[in-house]
């Protein structure tokens, strides 16, 4: 139906849905740029905690419990039975001790010291995508006492060298995942590596309206623009797969620290029936209550977005190279969130630029899963680097500089990333500076 629309009516559709223009056909400045979540945008500290201010509208008994879901978030859980019984429940098998183990400062996690052991958690993961594999849905590389780790993620980096239309001289390096088994069960052959991203600014948008989302989707790629875009079964994680903050963090618990709750009741975590061993340590009962599961989503929730990182005016040159080069096909700049449980986030202007849509990223980024990834927010990625030492890009980390994430955008993706390496240097660098602003 839609695909037989002719040529002038698509053309009519573009014209428009197209965002009032200037001449140059980009947006004009709106000044509400400069607050990236609203009034909802919190107020900076020190730079290490960009990322773990509340929304600055929070009211002040909210304010409270917030400190105490921030105390939860960064508590380490404890295997059974323990003294005093606290967070108690951990394992069988995990990857963590704590929600903040892998989500350093509420920032992103990194991958792994290239093929060398790593005692130190990295926030990094290697999930499957059979969900029926002899290893459940993720790789555990801890255990408590008396129990095999299930192995450990390793990763081999190869850099190549490439040159930009000017000539300049830029590198690539591509990750080759590998698991090093600690036990004899069958390694599923479809590996999906995703590190930690950062949690801020969430509560906004699980506020953005569905219909909002539909809006934006174009599966059959109705505007022919080339990039088509769709919903995943939710809005969060790498690929959208899940739909609410409280469905993440009970999925997190489970997963990532072997801890039940009302959503995922099996202490036994991610251990499947081939891993008797494993299933034959597990107690009985909800290890994480009501409470907890509760308040660690409403501290995530009300993570604000930081201010700016660069007075906007100053960057506009790298602005209209990002219209220019179409990056806002996808990034979508602005949102205005509907009603949300948290008053405070509901009716914001935001300005997180994304559209939390699926899309065919091309072979490059490509795994197990498949060649979809969700459109990432792109506001604080000036700051990472402050809030957690360390910078790096995309669903698996590989990237360690913002130019190399471009660099590695494919498929839909393809004309921007093309656009991007016919820029001249100064152009290059300008977009780069607008994109560590926001
Ligand atoms: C072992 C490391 C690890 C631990 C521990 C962990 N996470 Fe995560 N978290 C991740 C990874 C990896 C992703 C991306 C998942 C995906 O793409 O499916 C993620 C995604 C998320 C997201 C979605 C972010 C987005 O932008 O879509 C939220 C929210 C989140 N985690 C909260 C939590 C909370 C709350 C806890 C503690 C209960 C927790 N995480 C514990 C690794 C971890
Ligand atoms: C077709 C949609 C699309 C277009 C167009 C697009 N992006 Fe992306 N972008 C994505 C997706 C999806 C990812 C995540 C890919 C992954 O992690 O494998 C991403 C990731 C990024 C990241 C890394 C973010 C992070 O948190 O790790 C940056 C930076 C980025 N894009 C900038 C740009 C710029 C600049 C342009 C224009 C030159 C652009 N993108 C055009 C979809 C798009």
């Amino acid at each position: 139906m839609i695909r037989a629309l002719p040529d002038i009516t698509k053309l009519l559709v573009t014209i428009l849905i197209c965002a009032p223009a200037t001449a140059h056909g980009q947006p004009i400045f709106d000044p509400s740029e400069a607050h990236p979540g609203g009034n909802a945008t919190s107020i900076l500290i020190e730079p290490s905690a960009a990322f773990s201010g509340p929304v600055s509208t929070l009211p002040a008994p909210d304010l409270s419990e917030f400190k105490k879901g921030s105390t939860l978030f960064y508590t380490r859980w404890v295997a059974r039975p323990a003294n005093p019984p606290a967070l108690q429940g951990l394992g069988p098998l995990y990857n963590a001790l704590s929600c903040e183990q892998c989500h350093r400062n509420d920032g992103r996690g990194r991958p792994p010291t290239n093929g060398l052991f790593e005692t130190e958690v990295t926030g990094t993961v290697a999930q499957f995508s059979q969900l029926k594999s002899e290893y459940g849905e993720q790789l555990q590389d801890r255990a408590v006492a008396g129990l095999k780790p299930e192995g450990q993620l390793m990763l081999q980096l190869i850099s190549r060298e490439w040159r930009y239309t000017d000539g300049l001289k830029f590198s690539l390096t591509t990750p080759f995942w590998s698991i090093k088994q600690a036990t004899s069960l069958s390694i599923p052959n479809t590996i999906s590596v995703r590190t930690a991203p950062a949690i801020f600014g969430l509560g906004l948008l699980e506020a953005i309206p569905d219909s909002h989302l539909e809006s934006l989707a174009d599966p059959d790629d109705y505007n022919g623009d080339g990039i088509s875009g769709v919903r995943g079964i939710g809005r969060f994680g790498w690929r959208a797969t899940q739909g609410t903050l409280l469905q993440q963090t009970a999925h997190a618990l489970l997963i990532d620290m072997g801890v039940s709750s009302k959503l995922y009741p099996q202490t036994f975590g991610d251990c499947t029936p081939h891993q008797t061993d494993c299933r034959a340590l597990a107690g009985d009962g909800i290890e994480a209550n009501e409470k907890f599961l509760q308040s660690v989503t409403d501290y995530v929730a009300n993570l604000g977005p930081p201010p700016r990182y660069a007075e906007p005016k100053i960057v506009n040159r790298g602005r209209s190279i990002f219209y220019t080069s179409k990056c806002d096909a996808c990034h979508t700049p602005s949102h205005k969130t509907g009603s949300h449980r948290f008053s405070w986030l509901s009716g914001q202007t935001i300005w997180p630029y994304t559209d939390l849509l699926l899309h065919d990223m091309g072979e490059g980024l490509a795994d197990g899963g498949g060649r979809e990834w969700r459109t990432p927010p792109l506001w604080g990625l000036g700051r990472h680097k402050e809030v957690n030492g360390n910078a790096n890009y995309l669903h698996d980390g590989r990237a360690m500089t913002i130019e190399q994430a471009v660099l590695w955008h494919g498929g839909e993706a393809e004309q921007s990333r093309r656009s991007f390496t016919r820029l001249n240097a100064s152009d290059r660098e300008a977009l780069i500076a607008f994109l560590k602003s926001l």
